[in-house]
């Protein structure tokens, strides 16, 4: 297949590059691929909302940006934090008129929310649905323009560059070339080659490398893991955000239920299990301190009082309150038996946001040309050492708008590459026993949670590495030998990105933002990026 513009995920970033191309673009062909359903994606989860200077009377740019800018503790790029926040207005007007709709007062004005970090009320949202909401108006609108095939279950495996012409491309090769995708079509179980003028990656986040986490399955690196197979630039990878306030629900692994920072902002009091609201203890902010130090805090009481969880304390907020403005919160605590005005709700941190990815520059251009990147599988240096609530969706908009701004302004110039060769699968054979993916998923995910999580240190992250200089050998053996599979490749991905935390925390011997040691306890004066 060729196509002119190759997108590669149908969350908010990819679909927001997607309808502006094909409404900018009719002549064009624009192709959208996701691995899973359309709709299966980090964005339907997100509750909180997105934030935007919407309340000028009250609010301001430079307040936003002086949040973001306190929040990135010192990695932010200060013209990216610029530009998101001055063009984000208009952003989130673009997506109003393409459908979605936010929660407003009675006189028309936005309810305006506020979340840990936030000096102001001025998070739009949608009761607590806000992404399920943006994730059925994006695809809606995309339903309505004919110039864009959307195509589900299409697992993309690898990009296309010059080293599957035969060339040797390493770290210093200059100008490293995208010509596309080699993909697993789950469709027809075949490997298709899809050849594009211009690629997007917009493959969403990478949770999923932790036991808990409050992504979906397809959060598993791809783009990020893609990127680095080919030589391209990856950033501030040792960045990992914990939300504070997963549901606590014994025995459940894989994705949790999020209880969003808004229950905070609307008067929810985190209690250890001894009822005490420590977070006094801990910032003058209390409950709404920025995400680092509630999860740090949480992570602390849990260790000392050597529970599994502390509580969200909602008892005073009244059930009416609630209930208008977190009704699939309020549904999915009563499922399990909690009542919020009888019963405290147990919850724990949560792998939550990858705030560092693939490199990109102020247009969201990667290392490697023609190919772009947006959403929260890009470094674009809007969150810096810790991400700002609200700000990735803002961010995707924002970033998904310059690559197009960008790429529709080069694709005639850029043709198609001939003579691809196919995918070679020479001396796979059948995948013999999924003990051997799943074994190593498990103690992937088991070292990524207990030596690199929301506290630190050197011999915690060598035990790490070993293990996982084991785990990737085996891995790297049973791909060379076997069929490829969502699940194998999926655990290769994984793998990689693990190795990029592991490997970016190790280099940086400070704590700053997110990334926390007991090692180095202070910030360095030396402020730099990761970079691999
Ligand atoms: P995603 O929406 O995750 O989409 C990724 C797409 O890539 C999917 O379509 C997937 O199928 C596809 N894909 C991945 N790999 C492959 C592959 N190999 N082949 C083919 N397709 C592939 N942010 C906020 O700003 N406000 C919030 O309130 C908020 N709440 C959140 C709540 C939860 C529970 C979670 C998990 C996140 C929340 N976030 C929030 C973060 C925000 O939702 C995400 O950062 C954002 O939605 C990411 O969008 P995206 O377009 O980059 O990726
Ligand atoms: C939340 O609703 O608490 C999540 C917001 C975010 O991740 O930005």
């Amino acid at each position: 297949m060729q196509t002119d513009f190759l997108i590669i995920g149908s969350g908010i970033a990819g679909l927001t590059f997607a309808l502006k191309t094909a409404q900018a673009c009719p002549d064009k062909k624009i192709t959208v691929l996701t691995k899973t359903q359309s709709d299966e994606t980090n964005t339907k989860y997100a509750q909180g909302g997105i934030a935007g200077v919407m309340d000028a009377a009250n609010d301001s740019f430079e307040k936003h940006i002086e949040d973001t800018l306190i929040a990135g503790d010192g990695l932010c790029n200060h013209e990216v934090v610029d530009i998101v926040v001055r063009e984000g207005r208009e952003r989130i007007n673009e997506l109003i008129e393409w459908g979605a709709m936010f929660d407003k007062e009675p006189d028309g004005d936005f309810k305006l929310g506020k979340e840990g970090g936030h000096s102001e009320y001025r998070i739009l949202h949608h009761k607590d649905v806000t992404g399920r909401e943006m994730e059925r108006a994006l695809l809606e609108a995309i339903r309505l323009q004919p110039g864009i095939e959307l195509i589900n279950y299409c697992f993309v495996l690898d990009i296309i560059t010059q080293h599957h012409l035969g060339y040797l491309v390493n770290k210093a090769t200059p100008d490293v070339e995208c010509y596309g995708v080699y993909v697993l079509n789950l469709n027809t179980r075949q490997i298709e080659t899809i050849t594009s003028k211009i690629t997007l990656l917009a493959t969403g986040g990478n949770g999923q490398v932790y036991r808990t986490t409050t992504n979906p399955a397809i959060a598993t690196g791809d783009g990020i893991a893609m990127v680095y197979r080919a030589k391209g630039r990856i950033e501030n990878m040792e960045f990992i955000q914990f939300h504070p306030t997963a549901l606590y629900e014994a025995g459940v692994r894989g994705q949790s239920f999020l209880i969003t920072e808004a229950v905070r902002g609307d008067g929810g009091i985190l209690r250890n299990t001894a009822g005490e609201a420590f977070m006094e203890r801990y910032d003058p902010r209390k409950d709404l301190a920025p995400r680092d130090i509630v999860a740090r805090a949480i992570d602390n009481e849990m260790k000392v009082g050597g529970t599994e969880h502390v509580y969200l304390d909602c008892r005073h907020m009244g059930r009416e309150k609630f209930i208008e403005h977190f009704p699939n919160i309020y549904e999915k605590c009563r499922s399990i038996g909690i009542d919020i005005e009888q019963h405290m709700i147990p919850v724990a941190p949560a792998a939550h946001y990858s705030c560092g990815g693939i490199k990109t520059d102020v247009d969201g251009r990667t290392s490697i040309r023609n190919l772009y990147a947006a959403g929260e599988c890009a470094s674009t240096g809007l969150h810096g050492a810790n991400r700002l609530a609200s700000n990735s969706l803002l961010e995707a908009m924002v970033f998904a708008h310059r690559c197009f701004a960008d790429s529709v302004n080069h694709i005639d110039g850029i043709s198609i590459k001939p003579g691809i060769p196919n995918w070679n699968a020479s001396g796979t054979t059948a995948p013999k026993e999924m003990i051997l993916i799943t074994q190593s998923l498990k103690e992937m995910k088991l070292l990524m949670s207990d030596y690199v999580g929301i506290v630190r240190n050197n011999e915690r992250l060598q035990r790490a590495m070993r293990r996982l200089d084991l785990l990737w050998e085996e891995t790297e053996n049973l791909y060379k030998h076997t069929e490829v599979s969502p699940q194998l490749c999926e655990l290769r991905n994984m793998i990689t990105v693990a190795y990029l935390i592991v490997k970016s925390a190790e280099f940086r011997h400070e704590s700053r933002g997110l990334h926390y040691t007991t090692d180095y306890p202070d910030k360095s004066s030396l402020v730099q990026h990761t970079i691999l």
